[in-house]
């Protein structure tokens, strides 16, 4: 009797390319808000009135009640889309973390950075979005007295270099992926990327520090 030794493979659906699709539009989506959430955020070195009008005219248009829980949701699909790949079995794990030791490769380093920084976004991010926004309106001295507080201040020097790293690393392999960088440009854009990492931390060490001094 002859034996069928066909290999039957599955056809692929193109579903996981969309997903991966998305997965870089609501990134892209999220490090356009983060650089612009932190000019706002930063507009209180100017002057807590600068930052106050700032907030009111986000206020006044209702960007800041609808565009608010907007970016809350592109966090969860993103996170959710991202989550696909994330090794979460401690088999998975430890292969991982040997391979990413194996191989001496930046990148795959690069990629661990982003899967652990990803979830302590996922944890600090939403309680952040969460207080904030269910504390309207956001005033110059209301975000003041939280930082002043304490607590807030070590939540905000922990969380702000995990979303840099995660925003700058972001911003680099979408670059990579998608083949907006070449091998030939990839180290200066590299080293341009790491410049903005390190200003955007600066920026927000410094805003941290403006509102430690507001009078409240
Ligand atoms: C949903 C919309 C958001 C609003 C309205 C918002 C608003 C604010 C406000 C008013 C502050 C000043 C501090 C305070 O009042 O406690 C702040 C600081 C901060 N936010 Fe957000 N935020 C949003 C989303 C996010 C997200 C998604 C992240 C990252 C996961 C984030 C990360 C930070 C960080 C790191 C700081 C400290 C900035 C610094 O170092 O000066 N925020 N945000």
């Amino acid at each position: 009797m002859a034996i069928d030794t066909t290999i039957y493979v599955k056809p692929h659906s193109g579903i996981s390319a969309y997903l991966d699709w998305l997965q870089m539009l609501t990134g892209a989506g999220l490090i356009l808000f983060m650089w612009s959430h932190m000019m706002l955020v930063a507009s209180v070195n100017l002057g807590v009135g600068v930052m106050n009008t700032i907030a009111h005219f986000f206020e006044a248009t209702y960007m800041a009640q609808v565009g608010g829980p907007m970016i809350g949701l592109t966090f969860l699909v993103h996170f959710a889309l991202a989550a696909r790949k994330i090794p979460y079995r401690t088999k998975e794990q430890s292969t991982m973390w040997k391979h990413s030791k194996m191989l001496h490769h930046k990148d795959t380093w690069l990629w661990v950075v982003q899967a652990v920084t990803a979830m302590v976004i996922l944890i600090l991010g939403s309680i952040h979005m969460w207080t904030v926004l269910t504390d309207l309106p956001i005033t110059a001295e209301k975000s003041a007295a939280r930082i002043q507080g304490g607590f807030w201040l070590v939540f905000y020097l922990i969380l702000l270099p995990m979303v840099e790293l995660h925003v700058g690393i972001g911003f680099y392999r979408i670059a990579v992926k998608w083949g907006f960088i070449k091998r030939k440009t990839r180290k200066g854009f590299e080293g341009f990327e790491n410049i903005l990492t390190a200003i955007f931390i600066l920026i927000g060490l410094v805003t941290l520090w403006r509102f430690m001094i507001i009078d409240v």
